[in-house]
């Protein structure tokens, strides 16, 4: 590894993001992941955006794209169990939400009973870059059950074992080899409107 790469890979390990646990459901199938790439879009309170970048190979990713909806739950800082639950395994051979208590967004969405807070987004505008797929969504339920931090990151990681830490190692080695095709050819054929020339 080059020194430049070891430096960027150290920077990025010393934040500390929210953990948030996103679900979607279509007709046929429900899931849930667990995912940092969560964020506030938009200045304006009016209009609250969030946005989401999620693996193309993700069950729940999938299950976003069929319903144009998705929930992102910021969790307490005791949940890490429940963190671990989404974080593993794909919801193609388990059904994540089965251990959960549930309750159903206005959407129709399944949503988390027991969590520091939830908001339930819908869908107006995707970007697909090989590695992710963007999700810019409208906020249009939103429910705060706790005043204090959510779980981040570290806490998170702190939590798992050596045996957890190892399989979340080979989960993401095994996401990075199979998207790195998928992010090089984005590249080479990015769209007109994406492209930037300096201008
Ligand atoms: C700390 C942490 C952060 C993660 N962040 C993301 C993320 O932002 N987007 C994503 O697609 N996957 C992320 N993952 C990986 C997914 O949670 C994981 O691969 C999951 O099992 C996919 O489930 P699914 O295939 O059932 O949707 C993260 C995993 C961990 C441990």
């Amino acid at each position: 590894m080059s020194e430049l790469v070891v430096q960027a890979e150290s920077i990025f390990r010393s934040l500390n993001r929210e953990v948030w646990v996103v679900t979607s459901s279509s007709a046929e199938a429900r899931g849930g992941l667990l995912a940092t790439w969560v964020s506030q879009a938009s200045l304006d309170p009016e209009k609250p955006v969030l946005l989401a970048g999620l693996a193309p190979n993700h069950h729940t990713t999938r299950l976003v794209q069929e319903s144009g909806i998705l929930a992102a739950h910021l969790l307490t800082q005791d949940q890490q169990e429940l963190a671990w639950n989404f974080a593993r395994d794909s919801g193609r051979t388990r059904d994540k939400l089965a251990a959960c208590e549930l309750a159903e967004s206005d959407s129709g969405i399944p949503i988390l009973q027991a969590c520091h807070s939830i908001l339930v987004g819908s869908v107006f505008a995707k970007v697909e870059t090989g590695d992710r797929v963007y999700f810019w969504a409208d906020i249009i339920e939103a429910q705060c059950h706790s005043n204090s931090s959510p779980l981040c990151e570290q806490e998170f990681i702190r939590w798992c074992d050596d045996s957890k830490k190892l399989i979340l190692k080979e989960d993401k080695q095994g996401d990075v080899a199979l998207q790195r095709e998928g992010q090089s050819e984005f590249r080479q054929s990015l769209p007109s409107w994406l492209q930037f020339n300096g201008s």
